[in-house]
């Protein structure tokens, strides 16, 4: 997997050799292309002893062009990433015009274009960014990001780059398995569906989850290379490829499943539709009928996410949120008061969420969040796995050792 990777003049470019040591963790080449204005925020040599190759800046270096020259370089990409890419980069690129080397390669590669936008958030919301970025979206361009938060500038709003890792995770999907997955060694713990709390042998509460949300985040995370492990209540959905589904009825056994399932995880997201409360007595034989009016006592049923949260040596621990009104302020109250690394808000009712394929969401952490418009629930998924995937590095380091211990049986 060849990737050329340009950097533009950002303040961003700093991040740049994490970058580059991150996709080759994925087991990409990185032949690094950077424009004059990026050399005043990172050292060719730092850039050079990272990525092993010679760094190439001038369209006219003819030693360079001589061992390989633009076009053939533009050929060797199967991936032509920018990150940090400035407002000025991308109005470059959608002029079509090509003064320098990046811009040129952008120009004659036919491979995909990706772009991690970088800059102060009041020129990103330009109208001129704004048109810009539309334009290179409709014409096939990825644009990752960029983030929200405080930036160098000291102002805060959307213009971060995303994080090297969530990078080179988004650039490992788009490849299609060509490169290694951003979770390959963690072990990710899902639950999803809904629960069934018995009234007698026949009857049951249960709610209107399908399960499609938490199956979807547990196929992203599996394409991510992670071990994926989903604690399922009763669903009507096919196993994705390479993931390990254990069924259970009710919230009890859902508990004790997934307190065994995450004693060894980096990672636990709670998708599922857990009863909150269940009949106090289960009636040993069908209730007949006998009277008028009838009522059934309930308890409480165990908080799974909230007692995962709070274990000794707890995951990473990702919640959901389904609000019919007051999404993020209801979503941001259960972050804090169930001690939650990131948690998923969503709007449900008659018309959305529950059932459907389709789904939008705001994903919310301590200092920040990340709105993600309608889609289906199997693209929501790749990007709430690639931030989940970022923000557990984040808060972890990315040199955290794995949890799971692979047992090799082979001597
Ligand atoms: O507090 P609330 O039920 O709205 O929180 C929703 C989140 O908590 C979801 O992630 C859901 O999977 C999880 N949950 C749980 N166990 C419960 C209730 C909810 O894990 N008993």
């Amino acid at each position: 997997m060849n990737i050329v990777l340009g950097i533009s003049g950002g303040i961003a470019a700093y991040k740049a050799p994490d970058l580059v040591r991150r996709l080759r963790e994925h087991g990409a080449e990185v032949q690094i292309v950077m424009t004059s204005s990026a050399e005043e925020f990172v050292t060719e040599t730092a850039l050079q002893a990272v990525s092993g190759r010679p760094i190439r800046s001038n369209l006219w270096d003819k030693d360079a062009e001589a061992a390989m020259s633009h076009i053939e370089l533009a050929r060797w990409a199967d991936v032509v990433l920018i990150a940090p890419a400035t407002a000025e980069v991308m109005a470059r690129i959608v002029s079509g015009g090509a003064p320098d080397l990046l811009t040129t390669i952008c120009l004659a590669s036919e491979a995909p274009l990706v772009l991690a936008p970088a800059m102060n958030h009041v020129m990103w919301s330009n109208p001129a960014t704004q048109s810009n970025r539309a334009v290179l979206e409709e014409r096939g361009v990825h644009i990752l990001g960029p983030g929200i938060g405080s930036q160098a500038c000291g102002e805060t709003g959307a213009g971060r780059m995303l994080e090297p890792n969530a990078i080179a995770a988004a650039v490992a999907s788009l490849a299609g398995g060509k490169l290694e997955g951003a979770m390959k060694g963690r072990k990710v713990v899902i639950t999803a569906g809904p629960t069934r709390e018995p009234i007698d042998p026949v009857r049951y509460i249960t709610n209107r989850s399908s399960g499609k949300m938490g199956y979807a985040i547990a196929q992203a995370a599996a394409v991510q290379g992670a071990e994926v492990v989903v604690i399922s209540g009763p669903v009507n959905i096919a196993v994705p490829a390479g993931v390990e589904v254990q069924a259970v009825q009710t919230a009890e056994e859902m508990h004790e499943a997934t307190l065994a399932a995450v004693a060894d995880a980096d990672i636990f997201i709670a998708a599922a539709a857990v009863a909150d409360y269940r009949p106090a007595q289960v009636a040993g034989q069908k209730i007949k009928k006998n009277n008028e009016q009838m009522s059934i006592e309930l308890v409480r049923c165990p908080d799974i996410l909230a007692t995962v949260a709070a274990l000794d040596v707890a995951p990473f621990t990702v919640g959901f949120a389904a609000e019919t009104e007051k999404v993020t302020d209801y979503a941001r109250g259960k972050l804090e008061k169930k001690r939650l690394d990131m948690i998923v808000a969503n709007r449900v009712g008659s018309d959305c969420g529950f059932d459907s394929d389709d789904n939008a969401a705001t994903v919310l952490w301590n200092d920040g969040e990340k709105r993600f418009p309608t889609t289906s629930k199997t693209d929501l998924a790749r990007d709430i796995i690639e931030l989940v995937a970022q923000r557990f590095y984040a808060v972890r380091g990315s040199d955290t050792e794995p949890r799971l211990t692979v047992i090799s049986n082979s001597d």
